[in-house]
């Protein structure tokens, strides 16, 4: 357990009580991307029992608000990882699972009920997305219990007309992130994660100590700098912190609320 936390958070955050992990949590604990994959191919089985762990997640009232699209097509995949351009490893596993939330199937089953749909609303979405990231997590934690190596993906929101007619996404259904899946070559190594005093709050929320983020910038890694072509090229590398600020200072993909409407997610 002290080893676990460690390596969680770069130092001991507490004293843990004696005596060993118990193995689901060891897993939680141990989890990090894997972005080089075995060319080897994942049985339908597998993904099966993949798919069964993604589905074990909570669901906002039982309304199991997204669908999993698994993109095996070499082809299909290679075009996803061409349009995104700097994350060959989109390719190099041999299973694409495009997690989206999806508020078709229950709109559906209302209309075949007969009732209106009130909720074309900023909640159903949160909802869906909700749905669609819980089941994306315990995809993650399915697939390491099981030896595979998953990184989820993003950038799809990047190229949302080209995953639509890829996957042929009706109206309702919006994607949230990919998840690269497959046996893993390497891991990476463990990533330390913001102190639980910044992100464990009693009873109120309380703001950050900036000493504590300074305390955690120092205990990661530099990293390269995001947008150097705004902010410099920093040849050392950044701190987390000011990675942070670089990426919020450039808007990511505000065309997604117009896409969503174009997509029959009105947000209203
Ligand atoms: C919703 C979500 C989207 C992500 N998108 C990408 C992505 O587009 N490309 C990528 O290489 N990693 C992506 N990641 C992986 C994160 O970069 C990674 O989880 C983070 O750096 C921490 O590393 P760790 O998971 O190994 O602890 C994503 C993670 C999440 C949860």
């Amino acid at each position: 357990m002290r080893e676990l936390l460690q390596a969680r958070y770069g130092h001991l955050p507490f004293e843990p009580s004696e005596g060993r992990a118990p193995e689901a949590l060891r897993a939680i604990l141990d989890r990090r991307v894997t972005r080089r994959f075995a060319p080897r191919a994942v049985s339908a089985e597998t993904l099966g029992l993949v798919i069964a762990g993604a589905q074990s997640a909570p669901s906002k009232s039982d309304l199991q608000q997204y669908s999993v699209i698994a993109i095996r097509d070499a082809a299909t995949r290679a075009r996803i990882a061409q349009a995104i351009g700097t994350m060959p490893w989109i390719a190099d596993a041999p299973v694409f699972l495009l997690f989206c939330g999806d508020l078709r199937r229950n709109r559906q089953i209302g209309a075949r009920a007969g009732m209106p749909n009130a909720n074309d609303s900023v909640d159903s979405f949160i909802n869906a997305t909700a749905d669609a990231a819980l089941a994306l997590g315990f995809a993650t934690m399915a697939a390491d219990a099981l030896g595979l190596g998953t990184c989820p993906i993003s950038y799809v929101r990047n190229h949302l007309d080209l995953l639509r007619d890829l996957c042929a996404l009706p109206a309702g259904v919006f994607p949230l992130a990919g998840l690269a899946l497959g046996w893993p070559l390497a891991r990476n190594e463990s990533s330390a994660r913001l102190p639980p005093s910044v992100v464990l709050h009693h009873e109120r929320h309380a703001d950050a100590d900036p000493a504590a983020i300074a305390a955690y910038d120092a205990r990661r890694p530099l990293m390269k700098p995001r947008y150097p072509e705004v902010h410099g090229p920093a040849p050392d590398g950044c701190r987390w912190s000011e990675n942070v600020a670089r990426q919020l200072s450039v808007p990511e993909r505000p065309g997604t609320r117009e896409w969503l409407r174009g997509q029959g997610i009105a947000l209203g």
